[in-house]
């Protein structure tokens, strides 16, 4: 039992629990997952796994992301992300609610599965439904050889390496870096990005690694806030843009591991419903990075405190207007708007892992969860 307990240890490398250890392998897995993949001075992006669908991608009229769990939320952001820039409406579609309404799907549609294991009962039964009714499948998956990059047509693989903890974590941040990448090279191959545009955003997507390393520099400070908010009830979490459903996975994340009740937001919707739990005992986490909403986000962080609220909130590297006006702010490196996801997520991850050991819970394992749902 002894030579078992070593060997945990080990293979957590040093860290307390796997969740951690697999928070802090980010900077490696985003360059793992972006290796080979984008070569910024030539302007190119190679996904050799869907290069033979490329006349697909550029005349296909719908993208529809189905998955479960941290992985629709992945598709969320891949929804702004692909809209943006690649000009093609998408739909984001839990696995489960799409296989049961008879959704109206046809040749021309291209369906992207989002599955860190490659198992869960849900996903793969709407790939199948979708296959039936002729739309073409990408698979964006971690784990290799699983069932979905099976039953796929073509896909891309996140090489995130192996995810021991039930909280997702860098599978996440892999599998918005496989939608980034996929967004930029669906808009090439559209016409809906200049070349100069495009090289921009490769450079800057191809120091994400060395950022995410900085975000965790904010581990003391989220201890801090852990400390502080420990023992809430409950939790809300808001955003805008993209940063909505990293509010989404911030507020997943809490709830999953540390029991405590945590709904996520667009920070815009506050008013018609969360606003009304306010009080002096709710914390509320607010994406407030200097981007296209800052000002709007600015607004709400004054109703919030207007009611007593608590207000946590995830800043851009300088900021000084939110950092008057917050109770606590959690520094992130500046970046474009398009990568604000990958950088606002890492603060999260770590409250609620800190918050989770001080409550006392079983990390790695929570409650009820598992790692791959397998049925239904
Ligand atoms: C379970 C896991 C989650 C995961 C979800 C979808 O609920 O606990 O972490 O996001 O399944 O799993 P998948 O493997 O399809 O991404």
């Amino acid at each position: 039992q002894e030579l078992e307990l070593k060997l945990e240890m080990l293979e957590k490398g040093g860290y307390d629990h796997f969740m951690l250890k697999e928070i802090y392998e980010q900077p490696r897995s985003i360059r793992d997952c972006l290796r080979g993949r984008i070569y910024p001075e030539q302007g190119v992006v190679q996904l050799g796994g869907i290069k033979e669908y490329v006349e697909k991608i550029k005349n296909v009229d719908r993208i529809i992301i189905v998955a479960c769990g941290t992985s629709w939320h992945a598709g969320l952001v891949g929804e702004y992300l692909i809209e943006e820039y690649a000009r093609v409406p998408v739909e984001v579609e839990y696995a489960s609610e799409f296989r049961y309404r008879n959704p109206i799907i046809t040749s021309k549609d291209l369906v992207i599965a989002i599955s860190q294991s490659g198992e869960t009962a849900d996903t793969m039964a709407a790939i199948e439904l979708a296959k039936e009714k002729g739309a073409t499948i990408f698979g964006i998956c971690n784990v290799v050889g699983a069932s979905i990059p099976r039953i796929t047509h073509a896909g891309v693989y996140t090489h995130a390496g192996p995810e021991i903890g039930v909280a997702s974590t860098k599978a996440f941040t892999a599998q918005v870096s496989v939608l980034t990448l996929m967004a930029f090279y669906i808009a090439q191959q559209r016409g809906t990005i200049t070349q100069s545009k495009f090289v921009e955003y490769l450079t800057e997507l191809d120091e994400i690694p060395q950022l995410v390393e900085k975000a965790l520099l904010c581990n003391e400070e989220v201890i801090k806030i852990a400390e502080r908010f420990k023992d809430s009830a409950n939790c809300l979490f808001l955003g805008r843009g993209s940063s909505f459903p990293v509010a989404l996975e911030g507020a997943l994340k809490l709830k999953e591991i540390s029991y405590i009740h945590a709904e996520g937001y667009p920070a815009a919707e506050m008013k018609h419903g969360p606003i009304a739990l306010i009080d002096a005992d709710m914390p509320v986490v607010f994406i407030a990075t200097k981007n296209s909403q800052y000002e709007k986000v600015i607004s709400n962080i004054q109703e919030v405190k207007a009611r007593g609220g608590h207000v946590i909130a995830i800043v851009s590297e300088g900021d000084t207007d939110v950092k008057a006006m917050a109770d606590y702010t959690i520094e992130i490196p500046l970046t474009g708007e398009t990568f604000v996801p990958l950088l606002a997520t890492i603060p999260l991850q770590l409250l609620s892992y800190h918050i989770a050991v001080m409550r006392g819970c079983n990390v790695d394992q929570p409650r009820n969860l598992a790692k791959s749902v397998t049925v239904e």
